[in-house]
């Protein structure tokens, strides 16, 4: 099946993984705007359609994967937690661990030069706080709820784990609203650092963070697509949460 202009590029990433790697050099989003078609994406990105549908030719195989491993859509909401829990979250925790110590000790050194090393380490120390918040009500929420569905087979007898706590009435919602808040910090990081240029003048610390940041993003990007647009969308269509 070849792409679609009415497809949303969270869909294309869906079906046709190694687009993944050409929205990621193109700065397309397709985690968070995965709802966009690919039109105003690639508008949003300042980007044309030609330009990606030239990258995608260059990358193959382009067709719809068929095979079981790269297919997300076949896995179980179970499969996908697991990985999710032990590709993602166990990185993320660690990188900002590192991240927030450098981020510390590169504004102490070079902030006098540098200053928006200031606010690259308080947005860093708030990322992380605002992270660990977010995974662990996916961790000991909202994953857990939805591989119980999943293994009872319905809703019945699965008690509901989100009546009057912080994910009450529409915890896909919240859950997807954080993952917005990240996406707007970096971009604010983006912004402060002119998309992560090390100065001249800069340390291996200095070089470490900003190639730290630039892991975490990319990282989070596949995360979020993989809660986002498979498993988060997943739920929906089966019913089990809106
Ligand atoms: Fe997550
Ligand atoms: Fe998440």
């Amino acid at each position: 099946m070849p792409i679609e202009m009415t497809m949303t590029v969270g869909e294309i990433a869906v079906e046709f993984p190694a687009a993944i790697q050409v929205f990621e050099d193109l700065k397309i989003d397709y985690c968070c705007g995965g709802d966009r078609s690919l039109k105003d994406a690639c508008a949003l990105a300042g980007v044309s359609v030609e330009k990606v549908a030239e990258s995608m030719e260059k990358r193959k195989p382009q067709t719809p994967s068929g095979d079981r491993e790269s297919d997300w859509r076949q896995k179980s909401m179970t499969e996908l937690t697991n990985y999710i829990l032990e590709k993602h979250h166990l990185f993320t925790r660690a990188i900002l661990g590192r991240l927030k110590e450098l981020s510390v000790k590169v504004a102490r050194v070079h902030g006098a030069r540098h200053p928006e090393l200031m606010r690259v380490e308080a947005l860093v120390a708030d990322m992380a706080g605002e992270m660990e918040g977010h995974m662990a009500k996916e961790e000991e929420q909202v994953f857990p709820y939805l591989t119980a569905v999943e293994k009872s087979g319905g809703k019945e007898g699965v008690p509901n784990p989100f009546q009057g706590g912080p994910l009450d009435n529409h915890p896909l919602k919240v859950l997807m609203w954080e993952h917005g808040m990240t996406g707007e910090e970096f971009l604010e990081l983006r912004r402060l650092t002119r998309d992560f240029t090390v100065p001249e003048d800069a340390c291996q610390s200095y070089r470490s963070l900003y190639l730290g940041l630039i892991e975490l993003e990319e990282d989070l990007h596949r995360h979020v697509h993989l809660e986002n647009n498979v498993l988060f969308r997943k739920a929906v269509e089966q019913g089990i949460l809106d």
